[in-house]
């Protein structure tokens, strides 16, 4: 995503100082809600009641959360008060799972009652009121836009048709990799600049069948450049996902105004709208040209008859945003550990001479490669792309780990809690592909990491993701010697909402003879 992906963000978990200044006003209203939930929780379940992260009355636990890192506030609560247990931020009860049992019960056994998600309000204007596979309730149109994106994108026969789109992506990036080694061999690379333009240029061949280097946008009124369009349609609506709007909290207080977020968001989402519409006005111009192209906007055109305009919008921009984020955040990751660690990097660069030859990585050669689908597993668990999934909400009264859940709370589930509980895996803190040779190329054993999410809302894009950065990773060993930059080793920090690294990736590469 997720997605995510656009898939994950924990946007309604993030303090805010108004929360606090708006305190005094519900105080009183709180305590008689209190009141009353506790009254009906234990009229309701002989079940246990989960336990409670002391926070303040009224904002609850708000500003314990204000570093914008719930994932690791989280994994320490985990310690204190156990794997689940309860939270409030304003006036909402959030349940966070921090143990796999738990999130599988909660993603698989009780999907029917934790189905649904109560967006933030940034969310609930980036997605269109859930305008979007990922972001959709489970239901009609979650089923019908989802068989569209897998029919024409993501299944594993569209993924085969679609493998010559990838394989430019990965031969342009060794391009550029080859050019800058021989033209600036002592200067670092910016990974990130060079992985993320071509990962986008990909992510719009498959969306509208080009890789557009600018367009007029009419409602802008301006000429907008392909490093703009990137901006609008992916990094923006990714910061614009974690805004905070302190009455997400208090949604008693809806009715005050809060004109600065409104203003910010709504102008994202109609910059976005109006970049989007001008790349499909233009494609729709190229269609009726007579000149069709295998991509998902002509597919759509003509299969979703029953689709709105805004439908069709949104549905091509989130396979943009969703391939174009996670798949560079994983690979980013991947190569920061391997350019970390020498001896990783010489095992992997042996198994693929001994599968490959002469030949370069593809993506056929990836079903002999354990050791590379080893260290992609376990970059997603030390580095989970997505490492609280978006709230979901529980609508039913419901049982999870053995205690009662009451419908209205909200789960959090921590996937990054769930990867790094040393419970589950020996030395979670350290990177050790080797971890994952054991269980062979068993599905099961792979996917512990849950990084795809599980049960019906899995990832849609797992798929494509594996391929680019299995196929991504393998060129890029097999080509060249990776070391970091000096300073770069404790350059970890994380910011946005799909555990992005903070500052771009910078390494030095050396061509192998
Ligand atoms: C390493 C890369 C990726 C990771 C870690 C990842 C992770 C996830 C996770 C955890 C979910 C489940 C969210 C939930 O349960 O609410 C998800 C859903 C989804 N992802 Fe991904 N994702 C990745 C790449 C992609 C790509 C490349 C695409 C498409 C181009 C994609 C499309 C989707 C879609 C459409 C869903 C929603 C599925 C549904 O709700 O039925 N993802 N992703």
């Amino acid at each position: 995503m997720e997605p995510a992906s656009i898939t994950t963000s924990l946007p309604s978990l993030q303090a805010t100082p108004a929360a606090a200044a708006v305190g005094g006003l519900v105080f009183s209203v709180y305590f008689v809600k209190r009141f009353m939930v506790d009254k009906k929780k234990a009229n309701n379940s002989h079940l246990r009641l989960v336990p409670e992260v002391p926070g303040l009355p009224v904002i609850g636990n708000l500003l314990q959360l204000k570093e914008k890192k719930p994932h690791k506030t989280f994994a320490n609560w985990a310690e204190t008060y156990g794997p689940i247990y309860s939270i409030k931020t304003g006036s909402s009860s959030v349940v966070v799972l921090n143990t796999t049992d738990v999130v599988k019960e909660a993603m698989v056994t009780k999907f029917s009652s934790i189905s649904t998600r109560k967006l933030s309000r940034a969310l609930s204007v980036l997605t269109q009121d859930k305008t979007m596979v990922a972001m959709s309730d489970y239901d009609d149109f979650h089923k019908m836009v989802k068989r569209h994106v897998l029919a024409n994108l993501l299944s594993p026969s569209a993924q085969k048709r679609l493998r010559s789109q990838r394989d430019i992506m990965v031969d342009n990036t060794a391009t550029q990799f080859q050019a800058h080694a021989k033209f600036h061999p002592e200067k670092a690379l910016n990974f990130r600049k060079v992985f993320e333009s071509e990962l986008f240029g990909l992510s719009m061949r498959q969306a509208i069948g080009k890789d557009v280097q600018s367009i007029y946008v009419e409602e802008l009124g301006t000429t907008v450049s392909r490093e703009e369009i990137f901006k609008t349609l992916v990094l923006d609506p990714m910061d614009g996902a974690i805004e905070v709007d302190w009455r997400d909290f208090f949604p008693s207080l809806s009715w005050i105004p809060n004109p600065s977020f409104e203003e910010k968001i709504e102008q994202m989402h109609y910059r976005r709208q109006a970049v989007m519409s001008a790349l499909i006005a233009e494609q729709k111009q190229r269609i009726a040209s007579g000149e069709v192209i295998d991509c998902f906007v002509d597919y759509l055109l003509a299969e979703g008859k029953n689709l709105t305009d805004l439908q069709i919008s949104m549905l091509i921009w989130e396979t943009i945003a969703e391939t174009s984020d996670t798949t560079l955040v994983s690979s980013e990751w991947a190569m920061y550990e391997l350019a970390k660690n020498p001896d990783t990097q010489e095992r992997l660069l042996r198994q693929i001479q001994a599968v490959c030859g002469s030949d370069e990585v593809s993506e056929q050669h990836l079903s002999k490669l354990p050791y590379l689908s080893a260290i992609f597993h376990e970059t997603l668990r030390r580095h989970s792309p997505v490492p609280v999934i978006p709230l979901r909400h529980v609508d039913v009264d419901t049982e999870l780990g053995g205690y009662h859940v009451p419908a209205g709370t909200q789960i959090a589930i921590n996937l990054y809690g769930c990867n790094m509980d040393s419970k589950q895996w020996d030395n979670p803190d350290e990177w050790l592909p080797e971890r994952f040779l054991g269980g062979g190329s068993d599905p099961m054993e792979l996917h512990k990491t849950m990084a795809f999410g599980s049960g019906k809302r899995a990832c849609a894009g797992a798929l494509q993701a594996m391929l680019i950065v299995c196929t991504s990773i393998g060129r890029m060993v097999q080509q060249f010697e990776w070391h970091l930059k000096e300073g770069e080793v404790d350059n970890v920090d994380t910011v946005s909402l799909t555990a992005r690294k903070l500052d771009p990736l910078h390494v030095l590469i050396k061509p192998r003879s």
